[in-house]
């Protein structure tokens, strides 16, 4: 068995065994998943991207106020995206655009399309997980940019838990240095009913790409199940304002997997995906506790979504990372 193919094995027989029973969302994100997200982007209910996109376009110029020239700007994913080109073109004068992505497919295919439109910006892509540290040496350059802003769109930060986002700010702040920056989108709170639309949208786009992860359980793992027995239901989690994706069991039912049987009795779910929603004040929380101070807040016309500006909190050349000094061997 392929190391990937056995990773997902494990993952998924580790998820079912649990209690409460889950799945990591990151295996929602396959080929046909990534395709079935970009749907729901485009769906009447899910407003996240509109509204994110709105944002750019009313507050670009202020971005790059606050970004200033020469800057090298890193983001996490794979920067195909139209927000990415947007923030490019608003930007004074890039150093350089270091797009880090885990897919060798989709970077290339970025890298090559960005260099076309932006012959004048060096693009320089980097291969790896940006879920894991980073080897800070790769994103040195000759000579270097005037300071680094790490670029992170579209509130993919609401799939961390509390912990993982704070771990997870605290190597964007590394990455960043204390004279660097860090633009990130974070979707807001608001009332629960708006919430549930948009993670279970009429047109029912999201339950097609939750239950796309049983089809994927059947294909590439075996597993015997009834895939008619699940259906996707969205909710809304008030203790850590978090939309939460389930599969939930209509009936009884059994998932039969690597020789092991998991049985669901009506109403069982699988947990498999976290949205979680944040106010201002509850954002800054966050990254006060990995060392960032907010220091502007942007929101879209309709107040839906927000983009935060932050930097380092920590006083310069206080030692250990905030010095600026990059060490390869320290992460
Ligand atoms: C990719 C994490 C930003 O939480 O809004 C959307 C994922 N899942 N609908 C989100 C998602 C179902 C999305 N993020």
């Amino acid at each position: 068995m392929k190391p990937t193919l056995e990773a997902f094995l494990k993952d998924v027989l580790d998820g079912l065994s649990a209690r409460p029973r889950t799945l990591p969302c990151k295996y929602l994100y396959d080929a046909k998943g990534s395709a079935l997200f970009e749907e729901i982007c485009q769906t009447e209910d899910y407003y996240v991207t509109r509204a994110d996109l709105a944002l750019h376009e009313s507050h670009i110029g202020e971005f790059s106020a606050i970004v200033g020239p020469g800057a090298h700007i890193i983001e996490f994913g794979s920067g195909a995206g139209i927000k990415t080109r947007k923030l490019l073109a608003g930007l004074e004068q890039p150093r350089a655009y270091t797009p880090i992505e885990i897919s060798v497919a989709a970077l290339a295919e970025s890298a090559r399309e960005l260099e076309t439109a932006f012959p004048e910006i060096e693009i320089c892509p980097l291969r790896a997980d940006y879920t894991r540290p980073i080897d800070a040496e790769s994103l040195r350059l000759e000579p270097p940019a005037s300071r680094r802003v790490v670029y992170f769109p579209g509130s993919t930060i609401s799939n961390f838990e509390h912990d993982e986002a704070r771990a997870f700010l605290e190597r964007m702040r590394f990455i960043a240095g204390p004279d660097g920056g860090i633009l990130i989108g974070v979707d807001l709170l608001k009332p629960a009913d708006r919430l549930l639309r948009a993670y279970d949208d009429a047109e029912g786009v999201t339950a097609r790409f939750n239950l796309n992860l049983l089809e994927r359980l059947a294909n590439e793992l075996g597993a015997e199940l009834e895939s008619d027995s699940f259906v996707h239901e969205a909710r809304f989690n008030t203790d850590f304002n978090r939309i939460e994706m389930h599969l939930v069991a209509r009936r009884p039912t059994r998932i039969s997997l690597g020789g092991q049987h998991f049985d669901f009795a009506a109403g069982d779910s699988i947990h498999t995906e976290n949205s979680h929603k944040y106010s201002v004040r509850d954002f800054r929380e966050l990254a006060a506790t990995a060392g960032l101070e907010s220091l502007r807040v942007w929101k879209d016309p309709q107040g839906l979504f927000s983009m935060h500006w932050l930097q380092s909190s920590q006083p310069q050349g206080a030692g250990g990372a905030s010095t600026g000094v990059l060490r390869s061997k320290s992460t």
